[in-house]
């Protein structure tokens, strides 16, 4: 689902940066969870993390009881008035967990650029996502759902053979998370992150803006940095090209799987050659 600062349109750049072999693999600042319903499903051990509780409480209904929350957000209705009424609920009123999920989906799923403030005025049938929510719950069956912040999750979950996907609010656009932590995301947060990911023994595949605080951040001997673009969706309406730009931060080799995916492509050619020959 839609996520400020989501990862879809850089998901597969992302999933392609995976280190060869890990064991564990967490998803720190899970947000909608895009590279986390990207990844094939494997034999690892998955955790998915948000310091949003809200976030947490709705993919644990999604895991856990499927069918109450699509029974809880069969009779929502597409209107500005429904929408402020959930919106003012999930703020204010104590409620089951199922209801509190059902409130927060329909604030994304109705809010204008999914930033849970404004109606949108869209029509959106909510029927139409009940086999998206199925579909979620199969894939999230078994997977460990975390809501801790970002410092105390890396720490218990710390092994060699652990992979840490992050992808933290931007800097410079920490504001839009506000309401999560006390103060926000703050620059010591970006500090602290650094601090944290640069003492673990296992790997980090990290995304960014492309900013000089970041590049400087992570300007560390043993580090890779690697710009990646992708089309601007806020800007794309008014100039259809224009291009944003990201940094991929590893503390490991980022190209490995896409030289061991060009060792296979080799291996395939002289197998069809052989064909050929007989
Ligand atoms: C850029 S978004 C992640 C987007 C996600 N990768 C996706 O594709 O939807 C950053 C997320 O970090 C979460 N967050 C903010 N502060 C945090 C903290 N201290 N620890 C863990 N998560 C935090 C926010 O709630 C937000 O969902």
């Amino acid at each position: 689902m839609s996520w400020v600062g989501g990862k879809k349109a850089l998901r597969e750049e992302v999933v392609s940066r995976f280190p060869l072999f890990y064991e564990r693999y967490v998803e720190v600042f899970g947000g909608g969870g895009w590279v986390l319903f990207h990844k094939p499903p494997g034999n690892d051990f998955e955790v998915y993390n948000d310091y949003n509780s809200l976030l947490t409480n709705l993919y644990r209904c999604v895991r856990d009881k499927p069918d109450l929350l699509i029974r809880a957000l069969k009779y929502v209705l597409n209107a500005r008035e429904d929408f402020d009424r959930a919106r003012l609920a999930l703020g204010r009123r104590r409620t089951t967990e199922i209801q509190r999920a059902a409130w927060f989906y329909q604030v994304i799923r109705q809010s204008y650029a999914a930033a849970l403030t404004s109606f949108a005025s869209q029509p959106h049938d909510m029927w139409s996502d009940f086999p998206l929510i199925e579909q979620a719950h199969r894939r999230l069956a078994d997977v460990v759902v975390e809501n801790q912040d970002f410092g105390t999750l890396i720490r218990h979950y710390d092994r060699p053979a652990t992979f840490f996907y992050c992808d933290p609010p931007y800097h410079a656009t920490e504001g839009y998370y506000q309401n999560i932590g006390e103060e926000g995301f703050t620059e010591r947060d970006h500090i602290r992150l650094r601090d944290t990911l640069l003492s673990i023994q296992g790997k980090f595949l990290l995304s960014y803006n492309d900013d000089p605080f970041v590049r400087e951040l992570y300007a560390v001997p043993g580090i890779q940095i690697e710009p990646v673009t992708r089309l601007n969706n806020i800007r794309q309406r008014y100039d259809p090209n224009c291009q944003f730009s990201e940094l991929l931060i590893a503390n490991y080799d980022m190209c490995e799987r896409g030289r061991m995916a060009v060792q296979i492509n080799l291996f395939d050619y002289e197998e069809g050659e052989f064909d050929d020959e007989i």
